[in-house]
């Protein structure tokens, strides 16, 4: 091997995002986000909230994976809230979609390549605790990738990040603690714990929900790991928020539904665009953007 590793990259990853978000910015101008927001399932409603916004549908990206799923309307939208400028993911594609773990995440790196330093990401999640309702939000402390693909597998490119990146504080705990204060001051019962990244598109088997809560996981989703993964990769710094929409499978008895999901999603609406404002609020006030 000679020469820098990145030219060895056959996939021309860094090429790619820097395609993508030179598109974004001919359509937002010099306004440059600060915070990457990922909204999933029935969480996407925080996307209406940011003002002066522009909207780009992911079919007008190059190298966007284009979603499957109903429900997850697949568009960037650019604006600001609370004096932050953000750049909002509505819909995002998963693994089971058929897409690989470079793909699923490719996305997110452009958001960062964009300039945004603080990614918030969130899903639907199924809670392993029994003692959790739905609708009970969950920050995410730590997590378990239980995906059967990486999206740094393959070449690095040292442009983009390291080899081996560190993982030990993959959700940043200074601003985990700002979110605790957020979710504090504005009466929001807050829940911390472990998010598992199952391959889906099954809901989990009772057998594999005793396994996951044996494991050390505390809510259960088919998303999110491979975003963090890459926006730690890139050096941004993450929030992750789960909303509990049920209890795994197997701790009812009940069968679960995707539309229980989403219409737990939709009942807690206010209150995660709530906690979503006052996080972008406190990331200004506490000058955590730079
Ligand atoms: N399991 C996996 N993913 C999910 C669940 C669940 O119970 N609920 C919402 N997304």
């Amino acid at each position: 091997m000679t020469g820098p590793s990145h030219t060895s990259d056959p996939d021309d990853l860094y090429e790619r995002i820097q395609a993508a978000a030179t598109v974004v910015r001919s359509r937002i101008g010099a306004r440059a986000p600060q915070v990457a927001l990922i909204l999933g399932s029935g969480l996407g409603g925080f996307a209406e909230r940011l003002e002066d916004a522009v909207a780009i549908d992911y079919p007008e990206l190059p190298g966007f994976p284009q979603s499957t799923v109903h429900g997850h309307a697949g568009r960037l939208v650019v604006g600001t809230r609370k004096g932050a400028t953000c750049v909002a993911m509505k819909g995002r594609v998963h693994l089971y979609e058929g897409h690989d773990a470079r793909a699923v995440s490719f996305p997110a790196r452009v958001l960062v390549a964009l300039g945004a330093r603080v990614v918030i990401v969130t899903n639907a999640a199924g809670g392993l605790r029994p003692e959790w309702a739905p609708g009970t939000l969950m920050l995410i402390r730590d997590h378990i990738d239980m995906l059967r693909d990486h999206p740094l597998r393959g070449a690095n490119d040292d442009r983009l990040g390291p080899r081996f990146p560190d993982m030990t504080t993959a959700y940043t705990p200074a601003l985990r603690a700002l979110v605790k204060d957020v979710a504090h001051a504005q009466g929001i019962h807050l829940e911390e714990g472990v998010y598992v990244a199952m391959p889906g598109p099954t809901y989990e088997t009772p057998a594999e929900v005793r396994m996951l809560q044996i494991i050390g996981a505390d809510a259960t989703g088919m998303s999110t790991v491979p975003e963090v993964v890459v926006a730690r990769h890139m050096g941004a710094r993450v929030i992750g928020i789960s909303c509990i929409t049920n209890k795994a499978a197997g701790i009812t008895g009940e069968a679960l539904s995707h539309e229980e999901v989403t219409e737990t999603a939709a009942r807690v609406r206010s209150t995660f665009e709530g906690l979503l404002d006052g996080i972008l609020a406190a990331l200004v006030e506490r000058k955590e953007l730079g």
